[in-house]
């Protein structure tokens, strides 16, 4: 394993380990025990996102390790409200929360997650932070309505069913790469592009995924799209692309040539793409010829 994984790798046990300790002044911690699935044992794509791009700025570490503790905690606490939405039963290969506790039990868990994510990064200092997180995970709550109650039912075009991806899905990337950022205005704002379009071809694949994989690969519920009648890259065929597996493929190249101006986050991303997401995307959408 290169230096780099390696350091990730460990840093990604510190990122677990920061997540836990938010329950920790809770009686909620005597949960987590038999409810692994909640909290660091997803993929943490979000959190190496954040670790990958901070190395190269030579951001301090714990303000890493808060950062995307922070951002895979709003991220699991999204996937304990979208379970109940969907009607999911397995998550990361595990009974969904609900399932188990009842949706009560499932929608407050995870609106306690959500606000200890924004303390942490009250506790390193970072509002800017904090602000790029309220924003991010406000467009997140606000696709997912969008997705409910305005474009339910309707197949959609592809415009709309890109921008469902960009915004619920692609939020979350968008605030990792902002976090591994410099924190100056222009790699900002191209990190947090490279990130709305890296999470909006996540989120095609993923539609992919549900409507073709595997669910004992995936480890999740899968063919929940379909039944709730939501609009995703399988219905949206008005203006879709003629291969939309190609085009998603396309849209990593467009977000890695945001940043050609800094070869060291350049590179980075870069990274993260061929070692981390490329493989994950490569599954989803190949599922269905396995
Ligand atoms: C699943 O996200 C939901 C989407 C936003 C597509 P991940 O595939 O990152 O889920 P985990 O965290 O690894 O379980
Ligand atoms: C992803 O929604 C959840 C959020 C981004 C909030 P999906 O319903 O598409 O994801 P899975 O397939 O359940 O993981
Ligand atoms: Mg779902």
């Amino acid at each position: 394993m290169s230096t780099e994984k390696n350091q990730i790798e460990l840093q990604l046990k510190q990122v677990q380990a920061a997540m836990l300790h938010c329950l920790k002044d809770t009686n909620l911690n005597r949960l987590i025990p038999d409810n692994k699935n909640i909290l660091g044992s997803g993929k943490m794509l979000r959190s190496q996102l954040v670790l990958a791009l901070g190395a190269a700025n030579g951001i301090p570490e714990k303000e890493l390790i808060n950062a995307a503790a922070a951002v895979d905690m709003i991220h699991g606490a999204s996937l304990l409200h979208d379970d109940v939405i969907d009607g999911g039963i397995i998550r990361r290969g595990a009974p969904t929360f609900w399932k188990k506790y009842g949706v009560n039990g499932a929608i407050l868990f995870g609106d306690v997650l959500m606000f200890k994510a924004l303390s942490l990064l009250v506790a390193v200092n970072r509002v800017d932070l904090l602000s790029e997180l309220i924003d991010r995970t406000g467009e997140v709550c606000r696709s997912e309505v969008e997705q409910e109650l305005i474009l339910r039912g309707s197949p959609g075009t592809w415009e709309e069913c890109e921008l469902v991806g960009r915004y619920k899905t692609g939020s979350l990337f968008a605030f990792a790469a902002v976090a591994g950022g410099n924190r100056e205005k222009e790699q900002t704002d191209a990190l947090r592009e490279a990130g709305y379009i890296l999470g909006t071809a996540y989120q095609l694949a993923d539609d992919v995924l549900d409507a073709s994989g595997n669910e004992e690969i995936s480890g999740k519920t899968l063919g929940t799209d379909d039944k709730r009648g939501k609009t995703t890259a399988i219905t949206a065929t008005k203006n879709a692309p003629e291969d939309p597996v190609a085009y998603l493929f396309q849209l990593l190249e467009n977000a890695l040539n945001l940043l050609k101006k800094w070869p060291e986050i350049h590179g980075a991303w870069d990274r993260f793409l061929k070692m981390t997401m490329v493989p994950v995307l490569e599954k989803h959408v190949n599922a269905s010829v396995d």
